[in-house]
């Protein structure tokens, strides 16, 4: 049976050109905006490239009062607020948020009481909690893997209590995102692997979660094919500026399909193993792809089967489970070329798991909001399972 209902809703404008990130004074005209504060990181405070974006602004008459860069690769909810300071005391009116998810989502959490005020974690953590339209952001993706330039989610640490938290309202997703592709070109090897899976594992997930729907199907499949033929492009050579093209839109409309149709059990491990032993994302979600699609294979046979196709594999001689289970052993070669070519680990004690973290990464796995997406319940004996394989 087809979709009995669905909506899907996108407030943010997308505008994808090499260079784009240089020259947009056309978008600020129409934002209406006088005064910015650009938020990054150091390396891109360093290397120039927030430089030449601040220059492009002041070209078209806007003025940038400044360039916030200490945010760190996991945001805090320290950062957030000193990010607050700054843009107050300059008397920015909205924000540009340049880098990885990080930076994005920092600039995300400031824009949320630079607009309405209030306390940050008091008033506005936790899902629907934003009563109306917040100030302007745009946002220049730096990596191709989180897709945060189109979420509805922010995810910041809050180092008082250890753990992650999130803020999740339609309001949050950025007004532009700009997609220039020249700006992951320096991306190393590794970084492009890793934040690559993640998009992949959007995608996946995304598809074969319990809140499909036809649109974010659509997004999703095309996905994966770009991914499928990109992702070892644009990792084996930087400076290839098609494949980064494809890798960049492609996770643009992952992260479009899983912030309408959310993730599961793969995103619910590495939330998990992320917060217990540090794991980064994207390795996490690369290690633990093949295992959350083994654990869900019996319920979506059908789907894994049009995502073999996806993936390249010639389906014609195979049926349903075969073509599902040929799909699950493509990701497996995939992950096995992007050990060879960088290094990405394919196993957690590679990747700086202790075994005796196994069954607390398990329990917390269990309980993470992922889970409730995954088409098969999440159960604590069954996932410590995969967890142990993955190890
Ligand atoms: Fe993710």
């Amino acid at each position: 049976m087809g979709a009995e209902f669905y909506q899907f809703f996108l407030n943010t404008k997308i505008l994808f050109q090499p260079g784009i990130s240089g020259d947009f004074t056309n978008e600020l005209s129409q934002l209406k905006i006088g005064s910015w504060l650009l938020v990054t990181d150091p390396f891109f405070a360093q290397n120039g490239v927030a430089d030449k974006i601040r220059a492009g602004i002041e070209a078209g008459g806007y003025k940038v009062t400044g360039v916030f860069s200490e945010v760190p690769p996991n945001s805090e909810l320290k950062v957030v607020q000193s990010c607050i300071e700054l843009a107050k005391q300059g008397g920015a009116e909205a924000i540009v948020a340049l880098g990885g998810g990080s930076a994005i989502d920092t600039a995300k959490a400031a824009n949320i009481v630079l607009s309405l005020g209030g306390d940050l974690v008091e008033d506005y953590s936790g899902t629907q909690t934003i009563p109306r339209a917040l100030n302007p952001l745009i946002a220049i993706p730096t990596t191709a893997g989180t897709g945060s330039e189109v979420t509805s989610s922010a995810v910041i640490f809050d180092e008082g209590t250890q753990r992650k938290l999130s803020f999740n309202d339609a309001y949050l997703r950025p007004s532009l995102a700009l997609l220039d592709p020249e700006l992951t070109l320096s991306l190393p090897p590794k970084a492009t692997a890793m934040t690559g899976m993640d998009a992949l594992t959007h995608s996946i997930e995304s598809y074969t979660s319990v809140q499909t729907n036809p649109m974010s199907d659509a997004l999703a499949m095309k996905a994966i094919k770009m991914i499928h033929l990109n992702l070892l492009k644009a990792v084996e050579r930087g400076s290839d500026l098609e494949a980064r093209s494809e890798m960049l839109i492609a996770a643009n409309l992952a992260g479009i399909a899983f912030d309408q149709a959310m993730v599961g059990i793969v995103h619910a491990m590495s939330h998990a193993t992320g917060g217990i032993a540090h794991v980064p994302h994207g390795m996490a979600n690369s290690i633990y792809l093949p295992y959350g699609m083994e654990y869900n294979l019996a319920v979506r046979t059908e789907r894994y089967a049009g995502i073999a196709k996806r993936l390249g594999v010639d389906t014609t001689k195979l049926d349903t489970m075969g073509a599902a289970r040929a799909a699950i052993q493509a990701v497996r070669e995939l992950r096995a070329s992007l050990k060879r070519l960088c290094g990405l680990p394919d196993r957690l004690r590679d990747a700086g798991v202790q075994e005796g973290q196994l069954e607390e990464i398990a329990r917390t796995a269990v309980e993470d909001g992922a889970s409730f997406f995954n088409p098969r319940e999440v159960v604590y004996e069954e996932v410590l399972g995969k967890i142990r394989e993955a190890y």
